[in-house]
């Protein structure tokens, strides 16, 4: 495994997700029951900006770091940045740290609330577990996340949500993964919500990845993608998207504002383009 998420934290891929992560977390809250959240492919949770990686790419300059000086956002990007700002205090429009998925869903659960995070990579693994020693809510897993779905589904709540972000490192091998992994969850937790991260480089790749997609025994699933760049080349990340299943009751209209505001605040060029869809809508 050569990938390591300190190279891209933070930027627009970033942005989309975790935006959506922290809109499905709200809806979750909407009810006094608790949930679990599993984030199978979890990172190490938190990133420096002034790493050398970091250093190195600067994605975030693409990403977070234009939207942090708007005023004029949907009411759940605001969230999203306030969690943001939580990790920088007294940096302004500035940042030193980015916090990854599982930092910001352990943000916002409550106290009975509970993070499951799944992680690979020994030293990610390492520093993943180090960011939440002492946090009861919150179960680190040294193991891949994939086995995981099959082993923590469903989760004792019978409520949550699923967040399935791997490296992608073997392209279109792991697109063939998270469909395994999201048919055997099917037979484990139909009725669980699932938001799957995943490249968009070539358009025909993607609408490859949906017609699969669409072919499971989910009812429900909604795709989000935002391009900042004509799909045409498998060589760069031209744009990204996300998959939701069993997304919650009227997501749709709370994700069509995300998209837009994303769409508008992190144009780089004439192209740019982004689309909301149900695959499926049944019943
Ligand atoms: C895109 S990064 C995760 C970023 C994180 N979800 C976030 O949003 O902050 C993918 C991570 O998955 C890890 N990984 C790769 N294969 C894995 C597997 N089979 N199971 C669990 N983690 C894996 C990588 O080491 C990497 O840290």
């Amino acid at each position: 495994m050569n990938y390591r998420h300190a190279y891209h934290a933070g930027n627009f891929a970033d942005v989309l997700k975790h935006a959506v992560l922290v809109g499905l977390i709200e809806a979750l809250k909407q009810k006094a029951t608790p949930f679990c959240v599993l984030d199978t492919h979890a990172g190490r949770a938190r990133y420096s900006l002034q790493s050398e990686e970091a250093e190195k790419t600067r994605e975030y300059t693409a990403g977070i770091l234009p939207l942090l000086g708007l005023a004029q956002l949907p009411s759940l990007l605001h969230v999203y940045l306030n969690v943001v700002r939580s990790f920088n205090p007294g940096t302004g429009h500035g940042l030193h740290i980015y916090p990854g998925s599982p930092l910001i869903a352990a943000s916002l659960l409550r106290a009975n609330d509970r993070l499951m995070a799944c992680e690979l990579e020994p030293g990610e693994a390492q520093a993943l577990r180090a960011e939440f020693a002492g946090d009861a809510r919150v179960a680190c897993h040294h193991r891949d996340g994939y086995e995981a779905m099959r082993a923590l589904l469903p989760p004792k709540e019978k409520r949550g949500l699923v967040l399935i972000d791997p490296p992608f490192e073997t392209q279109l091998g792991e697109f063939d993964d998270v469909l395994a992994a999201l048919a055997v969850a099917h037979t484990r937790w139909p009725t669980g919500c699932y938001a799957v991260w995943y490249p968009i480089k070539l358009r025909h790749d993607a609408e490859h990845f949906y017609r699969r997609l669409a072919a499971l025994p989910f009812g429900k699933i909604l795709i989000a993608e935002l391009c900042l760049h004509e799909p045409n080349s498998a060589l760069r990340l031209n744009g990204c998207g996300i998959a939701l299943i069993n997304p919650p009751w009227r997501f749709d209209t709370a994700l069509a504002e995300i998209l837009s505001a994303l769409a508008e605040a992190l144009r780089q060029s004439r192209y740019g383009s982004h689309e909301l869809r149900w695959l499926k809508n049944e019943g």
